[in-house]
């Protein structure tokens, strides 16, 4: 930010202001007048600079404004985050957190709602046996919505009191930073990886979107998966293949449908019966009961019986790998599975839970594998984090999503279920998330 201040002053120079306060304060009092308040000012302290006035030298405008403008670096707005305060703590605690400035590429939010997924419950039971590296207390949390108070250097997109969404990229291994994590009150976000939220859509139905959509996007099309062509919006023409989308409900299913459908590709998916309506109204053609003991072979029929010609498959929930395999194995067309879902044990026994879950996992990928080759199907698996460094990402969220959601290409689904307002609530949001959720996005309020 301070680069960006007219004049090209530095820090060292914002420093020397005993001499300019009381100009300080009449500016600062003006340009309050004629400027809506953003709700990063007003967590200013204005007086304790008025205490300490005298004018020993006169003082150039732009300099005022420079060190107006650098006061909002200087003099930082309060934070508060749900932390995990170390591996595996039974609850999250709330307490002050410090307040990050954005550094070049980088904006900081005001978060105005979050969501849960998963992947936050997963670490906080099962510790180090996933994301290792995080450095404890830490601040998870990937899906927010809020407005944006401050622009770090070199950032184009975004201004003070724009409305975004972003997925948060502090447990991604490289970056491994609390400040970007979630569940806190100003959290620091990625340009690439964040996204104007147009006015008709409110912040508890943004924050529902970025971690689903991420996983979605990885398995569509990073060139290691699916590599389909990018989405459009309006959609791209059809490329006259099928997607089949294991798990359809699933927040990252619900983003799958649509953007595999704006790709160009017809979609069959799998959820429950009380969710066909949603999918379909999502834009896929078929939905099929993912519990029914001919599923398998009804998808297989709905193929071959209209010519359909595989574009490939994504699966997500427990066990949808296998039965992808199946299935890809007796159609036409492209034989590649992006999985989403490891086999990982949902419940843990009361003893030797770290090994019972190494155990699963290592015993379902070797059926995986084996299945895979025996059949044809090559497989790739999802890391949602890997579209933060390889240009997907930024794909998605620069040149796709804003237009998507205003033209209505894009819906945020699944729905919010929100559970409370206050950060004392991600605790309970995430036992909530972990009971399990039907087409529906646990989310809080800020
Ligand atoms: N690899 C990665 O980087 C990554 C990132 C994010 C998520 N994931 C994984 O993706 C999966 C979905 O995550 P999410 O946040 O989207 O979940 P979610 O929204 O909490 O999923 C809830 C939905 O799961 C569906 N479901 C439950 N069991 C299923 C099964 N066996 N097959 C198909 N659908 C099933 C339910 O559908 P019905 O109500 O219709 O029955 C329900 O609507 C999880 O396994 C998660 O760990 C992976």
């Amino acid at each position: 930010m301070l680069s960006n201040i007219e004049g090209g002053l530095d820090y060292k120079t914002l420093v020397l202001p005993t001499a300019v306060d009381p100009i300080l304060y009449v500016t600062h009092r003006t340009y309050r007048r004629k400027n809506p308040i953003p709700e990063f000012f007003k967590h200013w302290n204005s007086r304790t600079y008025l205490n300490r006035a005298s004018i020993h030298r006169p003082i150039s405008p732009t300099f005022t404004f420079a060190c107006l403008h650098g006061l909002s670096t200087i003099m930082a707005p309060k934070n508060r985050a749900a932390y995990l305060e170390a591996k595996m703590s039974p609850k999250l605690v709330v307490r002050s957190a410090p307040y990050t400035s954005a550094k070049a590429g980088q904006i900081v939010i005001k978060n105005h709602a979050l969501a849960i997924n998963p992947l936050e419950w997963l670490i906080q039971e099962r510790g180090n046996i996933m994301f290792g590296w995080l450095k404890y207390p830490f601040v998870l949390g990937a899906d927010n919505a809020g407005e944006v108070v401050e622009v770090g250097p070199g950032v184009t997109r975004f201004k003070i009191g724009d409305r975004v969404l972003g997925h948060c990229a502090g447990t991604s291994e490289p970056i491994n930073d609390s400040a970007q994590g979630g569940f806190q009150e100003y959290t620091v976000l990625l340009e690439h990886m964040s996204t104007p939220i147009p006015e008709s859509i409110s912040y508890e139905r943004a924050c529902v979107l970025p971690l689903g959509l991420s996983t979605a996007v990885c398995g569509l099309f990073q060139t290691d998966q699916l590599s389909l062509p990018l989405p459009t919006s309006p959609a791209r023409k059809p490329t006259g293949k099928t997607l089949l989308i294991w798990g359809g409900s699933t927040s990252v299913g619900v983003n799958a449908i649509q953007l595999a459908i704006s790709a160009g590709y017809e979609v069959i998916t799998t959820c429950s019966p009380r969710n066909y309506e949603l999918v379909k109204s999502l834009g896929a053609c078929g939905a099929f009961d993912y519990n029914s003991p001919t599923v398998v072979a009804d998808i297989v029929r709905a193929f071959n019986s209209a010519n359909r010609i595989s574009g490939g498959a994504m699966s997500i929930g427990q066990g949808a790998a296998t039965k992808c395999i199946d299935v890809l194995s007796q159609v036409q067309g492209d034989k590649f599975l992006s999985m989403a879902s490891y086999p990982v044990p949902q419940v843990l026994p009361k003893h030797f839970g770290a090994a019972y879950t190494i155990w699963t996992f290592l015993t379902g990928m070797v059926e995986i594998w084996f299945k895979s080759k025996m059949n044809g199907v090559k497989f790739g698996t999802i890391i949602a984090s890997t579209l933060i460094d390889n240009g997907v990402g930024k794909k998605i969220y620069e040149g796709y999503l804003e237009k998507a959601l205003e033209m209505g290409d894009l819906k945020p689904f699944p729905e919010p279920l929100v559970v409370g307002k206050g950060l004392e609530f991600v605790q309970e949001a995430m036992d909530r998330q972990k009971k399990g959720v039907s087409a529906k996005k646990v989310v809080v309020l800020l």
